[in-house]
């Protein structure tokens, strides 16, 4: 805690390069963290906990409101919160403020506050905050940069830390991060995560090519990772596209989504671009050489575009 009695923790927002919606099934999912972080700080109160000095509201603040049901029992705090990712946009901004609000109780509450400890932690959060979620968002978060999520154990992989719940488990390796810079655009409109996964659950339960094409992601996923350690962009992009083509068959993309994603590979330069997120609306990613190129097309479209790069820097705490 600084003079001022506050503490302070951030984390980064992600994108998922391969794998969403397969991850669910038990295939290979490979996120990385992006340079847009979500900040929380916190000091004591004496009277009642408060938001950005409004009182803690739990439909409004609801991740907030499970971390301190789930990880702290301490008396009211007064927080303060402040995020560079877009919300509702399939970036991670919740995940984000559950990993550096549940770093931030562990630590003040001189709980296990190891990173491990934190993913696990906060893991539960968006769990029981959305009813249902794979650890992938908050893994990326707490790990930065890139990160393979796997239900077994990859040998030649460097292994993170293991997550649970129930009966299932998965294994979170760290991958080099590529030195590329991707694109971003938003749709601005956005499927319920919830429903889009559902969606996928129907199809697959009725369409004999749905597990099928689950398998083909996870081979994606894992090609991705030979890709981005080969730092082969051209590669890479070209199982981005591959990505896209299998989530469009799973009915998870969306007409502006293809409009944007058609748009960026036209544009000299461009690697590849998918859907990122659960889809269904969310946003793209876009792999290429000429950022400023895609950003101009696809703002042109109506498309909230900017530029990201991949950042090493996970959940950070002060002090
Ligand atoms: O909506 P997002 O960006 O958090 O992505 C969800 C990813 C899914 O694989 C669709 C669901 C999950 O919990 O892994």
């Amino acid at each position: 805690m600084d003079v001022t009695g506050w503490a302070a923790a951030s984390a980064p927002g992600k994108i998922i390069l391969f794998g969403e919606h397969a991850v669910v099934y038990g295939e290979p999912s490979l996120s990385l963290a992006i340079d847009r972080r979500v900040r929380v700080r916190a000091a004591p109160d004496a009277a009642a906990t408060t938001v950005n000095g409004e009182r803690l509201d739990r439909h409004r603040h609801a991740y907030l409101d499970t971390a301190l049901r789930l990880h702290w029992g301490d008396g009211p705090l007064k927080m303060r919160t402040e995020s560079e990712v877009p919300s509702a946009s399939g970036l991670g901004s919740s995940a984000a403020l559950s990993v550096a609000t549940t770093g931030l109780l562990l630590r003040l509450g001189h709980r296990p506050s190891r990173p491990a400890n934190v993913a696990q932690a906060a893991f539960e959060v968006e769990y029981e905050t959305q009813g249902a979620a794979s650890p992938n968002d908050t893994t990326a978060s707490t790990a930065g940069g890139a990160v393979l999520l796997s239900p077994e154990r990859e040998a030649a992989m460097e292994p993170l830390w293991q997550l649970s719940r129930g009966e299932r488990s998965w294994f979170a390796h760290r991958v080099p991060p590529p030195s590329l810079s991707f694109v971003i655009a938003n749709t601005g409109s956005r499927a319920r995560t919830s429903e889009m996964v559902a969606k996928v659950r129907r199809f697959v339960d009725s369409d004999p090519r749905g597990k099928k094409i689950l398998q083909e992601i996870g081979r994606v996923t894992r090609d991705g990772v030979d890709a981005l350690r080969s730092g082969d962009a051209a590669r890479l992009g070209g199982l981005m596209d591959r990505n896209h083509e299998l989530l469009h068959v799973l009915g998870v993309d969306s007409p502006v989504l293809q409009k944007f994603v058609e748009a960026a590979r036209k544009v000299p330069g461009t690697w590849g671009a998918k859907l990122t997120g659960a889809g269904g609306g969310g946003s793209l990613i876009v792999l290429t050489e000429k950022p400023a190129g895609v950003q101009r097309a696809l703002a042109g479209l109506g498309a909230d575009a900017f530029p990201v790069v991949p950042s090493l820097r996970g959940l950070e705490m002060q002090p």
